[in-house]
């Protein structure tokens, strides 16, 4: 078996929940795989690996994009966001895990990284969504256990509570 050599791999650098974080990749290695086998940052998923699940949804400059269909070394230099940064610095929920969280809006929680990372890009642009707008918010994640009636129902309290705060993030 051939070993790449430590040249052969690229440094790869960038923000990732309001800290720089610095890797090597190979020129080849997913987004999704650097950021758990490399940052430590497991609680991005990785389900389909080409695009369709939506399991591995972060943030990328504030947009909503598969780390599973990106290079490591294309995130040099960006702001990424992932379900880590959705927790409060003291540990506890931020507004949309907790609406989750009530709602019982999870089951086996595989799909619910890259739910909730759709969910608070959208949230940001559509702090007072329709049941509508949000299946469409939805419609590039694949839950397959809750159903989705939960997950809406999380969304809308997530809307009604960040409306109330005032909040900025979720
Ligand atoms: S793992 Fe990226 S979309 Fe499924
Ligand atoms: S909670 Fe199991 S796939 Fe969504």
């Amino acid at each position: 078996m051939k070993h790449l050599s430590r040249d052969s791999r690229h440094p790869v650098s960038f923000e990732l929940n309001g800290r720089v974080v610095e890797g090597f990749s190979e020129p080849r290695m997913l987004l999704c795989d650097f950021l758990r086998h490399e940052i430590g940052a497991t609680g991005t998923h990785v389900g389909c690996e080409h695009g369709v699940c939506g399991a591995c949804t972060i943030l990328i400059d504030g947009k909503a994009s598969r780390s599973c269909l990106m290079l490591a070394v294309q995130a040099d230099g960006t702001e990424i966001h992932t379900i880590e940064g959705l927790t409060r610095p003291d540990g506890s929920f931020g507004i949309l895990q907790q609406a989750f969280h009530e709602n019982f809006a999870l089951q086996c929680g595989f799909c619910t990284p890259g739910i909730l990372m759709s969910l608070s890009e959208f949230l940001k642009d559509n702090p007072d969504p329709s049941v509508e707008e949000i299946k469409v918010a939805l419609s590039g994640n694949i839950c397959r256990c809750t159903g989705y009636t939960e997950i809406i129902n999380a969304c809308l309290d997530a809307a009604a509570a960040l409306r109330a705060s005032k909040a900025e993030a979720v």
